[in-house]
């Protein structure tokens, strides 16, 4: 199928085409690499200051053949202490969302942006984002998803390089780098256990990332 009809099929509306690297040029070599190679990359990244307070990396988990994939900002506290993303209250409601639409962390590939904590929790600095672009990018490539659910502000205006207000982005399909990949903006867990309001929302974005995943094979 063409890509135009393809798109048409999954009724995308409206899409932007990403540069694959927006970072600047951080020479990490991970352009070539396997899982493990990569894996193994990021476990020893020095490249910005985080590394200086991290426990340890935070790499990806879940299914390396999965349809979706998920994106969030970076690591928090239990993150960092258990190496896997999404392992606190807000990764807890994470999973909830994913069952809600019949999906197990099992099935989907979680990842951040940024692999290490920043301190505080506090939003990741541009050169951090720029540092961990090559990973990201190269964990989208080995991945290849269907569809990308990007969670919040920050991954949301990081993959649309867009900054207007998460509700603005939310409801619509994008199509995200050179492979064109179904991109949905939903909001971050951690914002609706402080919004618990705005989870009906949530769940429209997870209907419609599960119609737009199994619609269309
Ligand atoms: N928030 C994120 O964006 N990612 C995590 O892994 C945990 C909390």
């Amino acid at each position: 199928m063409q890509r135009s009809t393809y798109l048409k099929a999954l009724e995308i509306h409206e899409w932007q085409q990403q540069n694959a690297a927006t970072s600047t040029a951080i020479s990490t070599n991970s352009s070539t690499l396997d899982w493990e190679s990569l894996r193994q990359t990021v476990s020893q990244c020095t490249a910005c200051d985080l590394h200086k307070t991290r426990t340890q990396t935070v790499f990806g988990v879940g299914n390396p053949q999965a349809d979706l994939m998920i994106i969030g900002e970076a690591p928090g506290f239990y993150e960092d202490q258990q190496g896997e993303p999404f392992v606190g209250r807000a990764g807890q409601l994470l999973t909830a969302m994913l069952k809600s639409i019949g999906l197990s962390r099992e099935q989907v590939y979680i990842a951040n942006i940024l692999k290490c904590r920043p301190p505080n929790n506090r939003d990741p600095a541009p050169e951090e984002v720029n540092c961990c672009t090559p990973f990201l990018q190269q964990q989208i490539a080995l991945l290849n998803p269907k569809l990308i659910l990007a969670v919040g502000r920050i991954a949301a205006h990081y993959l649309l390089q867009k900054k207007t207000s998460l509700e603005s982005l939310r409801n619509k399909i994008y199509a995200y780098g050179e492979m064109q990949t179904p991109l949905i903006i939903t909001y971050h867990p951690a914002y609706l256990l402080r919004n618990p309001r705005d989870k009906k929302k949530a769940f429209l974005d997870l209907q419609l990332t599960f119609r737009t995943l199994y619609k269309a094979t």
